[in-house]
């Protein structure tokens, strides 16, 4: 069996972090998304993957190389466009061959793992298995309906869902699939969809197994969900403190400290992660935050927030919920008139009081 990992496109939801970096390496409790998918795979016994990517191809090839660190052979595929999960099917069936194979894109999240999931389809061995999870928002997501524990028909972000049961970016398919992705056409947006390709399977009598999963999920298309993610991994986080803490710190609860930070005059109230060479000096880190690698905070408050690398946010009173990208500088300005001084990019938020 094989593994297609889907880390092409660039998301317009998370912008600007994405006009920049690719999406899939957004990191959650300081891990990038896609690595939690290697591990899955992993996990799952299965090695040979093939990674879909698109223009941020270099960007993703730096943080996985050949994939020896998860004890995979990862071979990359490119699309020249976002031409839709199905086209992503279509270009890697050279890569694929005859075998099976478990398609996991690369910005959702499965907090149980792939395992339990591919043996069971490697057991029962339908044409395709797919993942269902019961959601209060199915017109985001490709819906599902089922009669008598079948398939019957998918729709893919339909206005008006027969169910609530969404399709988990997680999918098993046999080589039937490729005979599917040939004979769909591109959708209304223009992409050739998955959802479309598994309902001709459906509508040529072949077998599409539906499992509802009952494990924590998350598509992480949007801040709240990034946030949410990041919140669901920290509180399975252990403590561990590598760096230096200082006399007048304080640690409260599950707190990780990455080796080469530095806590001085700091109080850190767990679940929180504080990345490799950080510095966070007379500043207060509240629970379910993440700080990457290099950050510094400094005389500053920050809450229920992830922060990436390199950035210095210095002399502000309290940020909470908030994703700051890499490179960013918040800091108090003492400049007259008193005013808000902002570079941003473009399709950036900024929630002032
Ligand atoms: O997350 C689950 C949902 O994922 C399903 O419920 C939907 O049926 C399915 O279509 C998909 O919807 P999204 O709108 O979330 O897909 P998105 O465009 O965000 O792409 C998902 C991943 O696949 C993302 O990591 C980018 C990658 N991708 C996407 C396209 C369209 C590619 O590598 N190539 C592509 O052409």
């Amino acid at each position: 069996m094989k593994a297609l990992i889907l880390s092409g496109v660039k998301g317009t939801r998370l912008r600007p972090i994405t006009h920049t970096s690719a999406k899939q390496l957004v990191p959650i409790a300081n891990k990038p998304i896609l690595f939690y998918a290697l591990e899955a795979i992993a996990e799952a016994k299965i090695q040979e993957v093939g990674v879909v990517v698109g223009d941020t191809k270099r960007e993703i090839q730096e943080a996985v190389g050949d994939g020896a660190r998860w004890g995979l052979q990862v071979s990359y595929i490119e699309q020249q466009a976002p031409l839709g999960l199905a086209h992503a099917v279509k270009i890697a069936e050279p890569f694929l061959g005859n075998q099976p194979f478990v398609m996991y894109l690369g910005d959702n999240l499965v907090k149980d793992g792939i395992r339990s999931l591919v043996e069971e389809f490697m057991r029962l061995r339908p044409n395709s298995q797919i993942l269902l999870a019961r959601v209060r928002d199915p017109q985001r997501f490709g819906v599902a309906e089922l009669r008598e524990g079948r398939v019957v028909s998918l729709e893919e972000k339909p206005a008006y869902p027969k169910s609530d049961l969404a399709l988990v970016g997680v999918y098993m398919f046999d080589k039937t699939i490729f005979e599917a992705v040939h004979a769909i056409k591109p959708s209304e947006r223009g992409e050739l969809e998955i959802t479309d390709a598994i309902q001709y399977l459906i509508d040529k009598g072949y077998e599409v197994h539906p499992h509802v999963i009952s494990g924590w999920w998350k598509d992480t298309g949007k801040l709240e969900d990034m946030l949410e993610a990041n919140r669901i991994m920290l509180e399975a986080i252990t403590s561990r403190v590598e760096g230096e803490v200082d006399e007048a710190s304080h640690l409260i609860g599950k707190v990780v400290v990455e080796q080469g930070a530095k806590i001085v005059a700091s109080t850190v109230r767990g679940p929180v992660i504080i990345g490799k060479c950080c510095r966070i000096v007379n500043s207060y880190i509240g629970p379910f935050t993440s700080i990457y690698h290099d950050t510094l905070v400094q005389n500053s408050e920050i809450e229920h927030s992830i922060i990436l690398d390199r950035s210095r946010i210095t002399d502000i009173g309290r940020l909470e919920d908030s994703l700051i990208g890499k490179n960013v500088e918040v800091f108090r300005s003492d400049g007259k008139p008193r005013a808000y001084r902002l570079m941003l990019g473009d399709s950036s938020q900024v929630g002032l009081v």
